[in-house]
């Protein structure tokens, strides 16, 4: 592959984001498709290197539109008090979020599907408010549905029931995204950014799809129905072994999950063949990820996120696009913040007048301009939630507690607060995380010898690299912009090079 991609500038894009997406599959369509790129990772890992810095939807979410860390965006939880799309959140950061650069270089946008949590909510400014930057917006108020929901269509409320051909909100997001291509001008770029709720819970799959993956089970490997004894104090809470009540539930939720994302196949299926009519599935870039990831069963927690391990922080990402070798894996890792910088790069906008903390990874997916540095760490914050009373269903628990379900066991707590520090180069491979919680409790991973975190080493590991990660943790804690990516400002580590590896052939692999 010798030559560089085409001039950025009159790209158009198209992006998805749909929420919990387990990372582990890739779909029937996805793997269909040609030129798609798997944007995998460094060193040995089986698996992508690709994260959230934050496991839960409307921080995660914030970081993708912003590029940057919570602790920059300030999106502390799902709640309007944590800014989950509060007036604040409104008057700040989401008036830098990267679709008010693309306006200003004449991109067409298109917006459709679940935005944030707190969305369309009377103290969040009701439906009228539509984020600048969109000329085309059809966003969910508040949080998943599939059905009986409301939506803004560009500031006016629109409500819907429960007819399959009329509301199925994944179908509805696609129908309006074709009819935007039809209607644009030919003379613009265009940016589409498709949110379906698929496959958050309910979980509501299409009439046609709903007795598909009926011998499906979650996998029962890695840290399936392991007891999280040497973890932090909500994982040595759980059953173990678990019981068949909650087997039974999370194979189901599991089930259901593929359901509901055989019309997200669709949806992409459908988009590819449009793009293809009208001609511009060549100059059009395409990603596919999610805002975060999901278990079922590790550590013998039923179902959620929420978690440092790497089943919850670790997301899908592919891409395809304009000078992007197809079958490729980068090796270094990406994350959710790298997302705004990425698009802003590849419709020409000038990053070093943009306030993100992430950094573009154009570059290294086009192989001839490969040629720069991986990051060799990073950061992930989490902040906890709870209630602040006693879940009646589960009156031995106390308050603090939350996503008590099934069997009482809590998935989330005010003091499940974590931050830690990635490390992630060819020497090292490794997961240092503070808590702030009355035990101050530490976990480290050697992620090189131990990938499913069956072991926490905090005992066992030289006292003198806790000291190094405890100073970078606290470093990248307060970065911001350069300081979050200049390595000059993290002792002792150095930038591996990117480069390639050979094609995946895990990529398209049936789940059955
Ligand atoms: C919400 O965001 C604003 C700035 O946008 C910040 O001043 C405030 O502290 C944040 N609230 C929380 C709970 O973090
Ligand atoms: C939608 O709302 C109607 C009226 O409340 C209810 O009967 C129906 O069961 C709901 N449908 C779904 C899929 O929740
Ligand atoms: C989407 O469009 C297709 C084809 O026109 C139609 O059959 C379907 O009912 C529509 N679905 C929704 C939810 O609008
Ligand atoms: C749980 O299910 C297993 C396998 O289906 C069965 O052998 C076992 O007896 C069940 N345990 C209980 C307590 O029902
Ligand atoms: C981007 O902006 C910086 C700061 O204003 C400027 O120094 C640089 O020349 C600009 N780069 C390009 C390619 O325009
Ligand atoms: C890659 O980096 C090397 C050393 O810094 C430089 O000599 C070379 O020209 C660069 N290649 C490209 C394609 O930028
Ligand atoms: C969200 O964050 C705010 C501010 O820290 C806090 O007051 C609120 O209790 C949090 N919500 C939940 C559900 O934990
Ligand atoms: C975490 O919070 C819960 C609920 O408030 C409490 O019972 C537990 O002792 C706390 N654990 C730690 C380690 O702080
Ligand atoms: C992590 O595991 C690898 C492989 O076993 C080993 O070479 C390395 O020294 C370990 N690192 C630490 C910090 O324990
Ligand atoms: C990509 O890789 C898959 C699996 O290895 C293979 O089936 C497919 O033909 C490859 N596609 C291209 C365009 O090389």
């Amino acid at each position: 592959f010798n030559s560089p991609p085409p001039a950025p500038k009159y790209c158009r894009l198209v992006f998805f984001v749909c929420c919990f997406f387990f990372f582990f599959f890739f779909f029937k369509t996805i793997c269909f498709s040609p030129g798609l790129v798997f944007l995998l990772s460094t060193l040995s890992l089986p698996s992508p290197a690709k994260f959230t810095v934050t496991p839960l939807c409307c921080p995660s979410r914030s970081s993708i539109l912003t590029g940057r860390y919570p602790h920059n965006h300030e999106v502390r939880n799902n709640s309007l008090s944590g800014n989950c799309s509060s007036p604040l959140w409104q008057k700040g950061p989401e008036a830098e979020a990267f679709p008010i650069y693309l306006s200003k270089n004449k991109y067409q946008t298109f917006f459709a599907g679940k935005y944030l949590n707190q969305y369309g909510k009377k103290d969040a400014g009701d439906v009228d408010h539509v984020p600048p930057g969109w000329d085309q917006w059809h966003a969910l108020v508040g949080n998943s549905q599939y059905y009986n929901y409301t939506l803004s269509v560009n500031g006016k409320e629109e409500k819907h029931g429960d007819s399959y051909e009329k509301d199925y909100l994944t179908d509805l997001i696609l129908n309006r995204s074709l009819h935007f291509l039809d209607d644009r001008s030919p003379q613009h770029p265009f940016f589409l950014l498709l949110s379906p709720p698929a496959p958050h819970s309910p979980w509501t799959a299409a009439p046609q799809y709903q007795k598909e993956f009926s011998n499906v089970k979650a996998p029962r490997d890695g840290s399936f129905n392991k007891p999280g004894k040497d973890k932090h104090w909500l994982l040595r809470q759980p059953v173990n072994p678990m019981s068949n009540t909650s087997l039974t539930f999370l194979d189901n939720a599991y089930r259901k999950r593929w359901q509901t994302l055989l019309s997200v196949d669709d949806m992409v299926e459908i988009l590819v063949k449009k793009l293809e009519s009208i001609k511009e599935l060549d100059n059009t870039y395409i990603f596919y990820m999610s805002d975060n990831g999901y278990h079922t069963g590790q550590f013998s927690l039923p179902i959620d996120k929420r978690q440092l391990y790497e089943f919850d922080i670790r997301i899908p990402l592919m891409v395809r696009g304009p000078g992007i070798k197809p079958n490729q894996t980068l090796q270094a890792p990406v994350l959710n913040i790298d997302l705004a910088p990425t698009i802003l790069d590849i419709s020409g906008v000038n990053l070093s007048l943009v306030n993100v903390d992430g950094q573009s990874f154009l570059s290294q997916m086009a192989p001839s301009l490969r040629n720069g540095t991986a990051r060799p760490l990073f950061l992930i914050e989490y902040n906890g939630e709870g209630q602040p009373t006693t879940d009646p269903a589960c009156p031995k628990l106390g308050p603090g507690l939350s996503q008590c379900f099934p069997d009482c066991v809590c998935e989330d707590a005010y003091n499940n607060t974590y931050a830690c520090v990635r490390t992630l180069d060819r020497q090292q491979n490794l997961q240092y995380c503070e808590f702030a919680d009355s035990e101050s409790f530490v976990e480290v991973y050697n992620l090189t010898s131990d990938p499913h975190q069956l072991e926490n080493i905090v005992k066992k590991v030289d006292p003198a690299i806790l000291q190094v990660m405890n100073q970078r943790l606290i470093k990248l804690q307060s970065c911001v912009g350069d300081s979050c990516r200049d390595i000059n400002f993290y002792p002792g580590v150095w930038w591996s090079r990117y480069f390639t590896l050979s094609i995946d052939g895990n990529v398209c692999k049936e789940p059955f």
